[in-house]
């Protein structure tokens, strides 16, 4: 009731402003929610880590972690900020963010604009929410693809004692060239360098971080298979699937339709359920999958458990239907 009463106000303005006034307005309130705080208890172990509930927040939302323990009282059991690249970065021209109401969808292109790594690690200091916290990191725009894995060994190597794990994020649509990363020679050699430094890193400081990689919805089968056999091959801890897509034909006939970047929500549901389903066939129970993509009902989220996931995570859903949504997941599950 609250939420759609300020909702309706929110939708009213540009979706970039709006969202960011409701991160500012939901800082604000903080202590106002605390009251209505669930802590929804439904504890289950992944990665080594204990998660005090299935429902998590996806990466995206809170790019910068300034808002993690607002966030936190919403009910989420885990939190992941970023994308976070090594240097703080403007992202692409405005508008890059767009409603498309009457399909409970976004399509975005923001193009990973976050105040840097540093800047997150400070506000991750200064956190009280007792949640798990993921670390979504990426590299630069101007880095280019060569040179990528050297942006996501700074971030790592910064991330890794503050975050209980890291993202690696390979699919977003919305840094040219990004995506190639999910193939071939170039993810072995980001993953096989990525998976050195874990174990460096492990020594040091005496506490294993695991890694998990963020796919895109949109591989076909045999690209699936080849990135899946790459990632097992080097031993990472999960795979989050899916980002946004870039198959617009479901929303094309929309004003909005047809603007450059991913669309998530609604619209992707069914193309990320089908890759959820090809991947669980092929990953088994080697490695978990935290799913994502279209989650807008608690309907949805059994749904993801039902074809495999292990933990699940929001964002178009929790725009749309805010705190309610994880509610009635909770319920349901
Ligand atoms: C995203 N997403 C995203 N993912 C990521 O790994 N790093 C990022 O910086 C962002 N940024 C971002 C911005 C906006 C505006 C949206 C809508 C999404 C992708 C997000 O985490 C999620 O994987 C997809 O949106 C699919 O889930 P939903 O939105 O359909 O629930």
């Amino acid at each position: 009731m609250l939420y759609s009463t300020i909702k309706l106000l929110l939708f009213k303005l540009d979706a970039e402003t709006s969202h960011n006034l409701a991160l500012k307005a939901l800082k604000l309130t903080q202590f106002a929610w605390q009251w209505f705080d669930k802590k929804h208890t439904d504890p289950i172990e992944v990665m080594g880590i204990h998660f005090p509930n299935k429902v998590g927040l996806a990466a995206g939302l809170d790019k910068n972690g300034d808002y993690i323990d607002a966030l936190g009282s919403q009910g989420f059991g885990f939190i992941e900020i970023g994308t976070l690249t090594p240097v703080a970065q403007d992202g692409n021209d405005k508008p890059r963010l767009f409603r498309l109401e009457e399909h409970q969808a976004i399509i975005n292109r923001m193009g990973f604009n976050n105040k840097g790594i540093d800047h997150a690690l400070k506000q991750v200091k200064k956190k009280h929410f007792s949640g798990v916290l993921g670390i979504n990191i990426g590299k630069n725009k101007n880095t280019p693809n060569d040179k990528a894995v050297d942006d996501y060994i700074i971030c790592l190597k910064k991330a890794y004692c503050y975050a209980d794990y890291i993202t690696i994020n390979i699919s977003s649509p919305n840094t040219p060239g990004l995506r190639d990363l999910q193939h071939g020679e170039e993810l072995n050699q980001l993953l096989y360098s990525l998976k050195k430094e874990q174990k460096v890193l492990t020594k040091k400081y005496g506490n294993y971080t695991p890694i998990a990689v963020k796919i895109a919805p949109d591989l076909s089968l045999d690209e699936l298979k080849n990135t899946v056999k790459t990632i097992l091959d080097n031993e990472l801890d999960a795979i989050i699937a899916t980002n946004t897509t870039l198959d617009k034909s479901t929303v094309e006939q929309h004003p909005h339709g047809n603007e450059q970047g991913g669309l998530s929500g609604a619209p992707l549901t069914a193309k990320s359920n089908e890759l959820l389903i090809q991947l669980k066939s092929i990953v088994g129970d080697q490695i978990p999958i935290i799913a994502a993509g279209g989650i807008m009902s608690a309907e949805d989220a059994k749904q993801k458990f039902y074809n495999g996931a292990t933990l699940i995570r929001l964002y178009t859903g929790y725009i749309y239907h805010g705190p309610k949504l994880i509610d009635d997941i909770h319920k349901s599950i």
